[in-house]
């Protein structure tokens, strides 16, 4: 895309933004929180798809690109931040959920919206899952085109996640993710190529539903994952620091060491198969467990369970990310070794 369509594009945007601030009332509300990602990218070029710059349109922008939303809800935005996903950190993840958590609360409100990158959309999607204390539905959704890409697919994705966020059938399912015409349960969904549209999936527990001309189906009565914990993180400031190692052959626990050097309270380590490690590593994980600090055993097969372990604590269901996740929330909570043994063996 040239810097003259560009801006003519932007100029058309601009003027939609009158349609998306008339009020809706009558309709259920939805409230979008926009943290930048491809969702929100730009380029020069229509062509590109991988070397645009991510978070560059702002949330009153996306809404009124797709005038569409005011048909099924009361849209409301707020800019969380406007960046990468790789640059999402704690600060905004905790920031994000408090806001969330009051949001739900307002009975006027049927349910939240967060256009998200995709590089770490699963991350913040678990995050919130574990820590929103609502019935109502919270969506996460991001786009793999920008928004100046031909057949971009952020527009549909935002209208399929508003219309999953404002309707009944979705409350009593915990946060969910929405991008290519699937709905992913945020607890399982991860992504799974660097670049094809079609890349968030739980490839052992499958989707929660899908969307036929914009309109969600869900292929089973609500439901929640087994043993899914929940927090509270409205006192909390900080959290815990976490760190992931990954593994490979002739592997030396020098980085372990460095991990809790550096004020690591936890470690999870993406190890082979079936979590295993070399035998230096496994008596680096005992040590580091004898000093009261959790070592999680993840896989990075990329799939699969990962069993209960003598040495360290065993990942069970959780990918290395998601452990991370678990794991510093766990370590924010308080709980003490054997607790946390629980929320991943169990
Ligand atoms: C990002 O994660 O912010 C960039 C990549 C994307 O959104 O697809």
């Amino acid at each position: 895309m040239n810097k003259k369509y560009l801006s003519k594009t932007m100029a058309a945007l601009m003027l939609c933004t009158s349609f998306a601030s008339f009020a809706n009332a009558d309709k259920p509300t939805v409230k979008i929180y926009a943290t930048g990602g491809t969702i929100a990218g730009s380029s020069e070029s229509n062509m590109d798809t991988t070397d645009y710059k991510a978070g560059k349109i702002g949330v009153d922008l996306l809404i009124s690109a797709v005038p569409e939303l005011k048909d099924f809800a009361h849209v409301i935005g707020e800019q969380i931040a406007n960046t990468d996903s790789n640059n999402i950190n704690q600060n905004i993840l905790l920031k994000l959920s408090k806001a969330i958590n009051l949001q739900l609360a307002d009975a006027k409100t049927s349910g939240v919206v967060v256009t998200h990158g995709t590089d770490t959309l699963e991350e913040t999607a678990f995050f919130l899952d574990l820590t929103v204390k609502s019935d109502k539905p919270v969506v996460i959704v991001g786009a793999m085109r920008p928004a100046t890409a031909i057949s971009a697919d952020g527009g549909m994705n935002l209208l399929e996640a508003v219309r999953l966020a404002s309707d009944d059938d979705a409350k009593h399912r915990g946060a969910m993710v929405v991008l290519n015409d699937r709905i992913g349960s945020a607890f399982y969904t991860t992504k799974t190529n660097s670049t094809m549209l079609d890349t968030f999936k739980a490839t052992e527990q499958g989707y929660l539903g899908a969307f036929l001309s914009g309109e969600p189906h869900f292929y089973y009565e609500p439901t929640k994952p087994v043993d899914k914990p929940y927090f509270d993180i409205s006192h909390v400031k900080q959290l815990p620091k976490v760190k992931i190692l990954y593994s490979y052959q002739d592997q030396d626990p020098a980085l372990l060491h460095a991990a809790i050097k550096d004020g690591a309270k936890g470690i999870v380590i993406a190890g082979t198969g079936n979590g295993s490690l070399s035998d230096v590593m496994l008596e680096a994980v005992k040590e580091t467990m004898d000093k009261g600090i959790p070592v999680v055993r993840s896989t990075r097969t990329g799939n699969g369970f990962v069993t209960p372990k003598q040495e360290g604590i065993g990942s069970g269901v959780y990918n290395p990310q998601k452990a991370k996740v678990l794991l510093s929330l766990a370590l924010a909570h308080g709980d003490n070794l054997k607790t946390i043994r629980n929320y991943f063996e169990n």
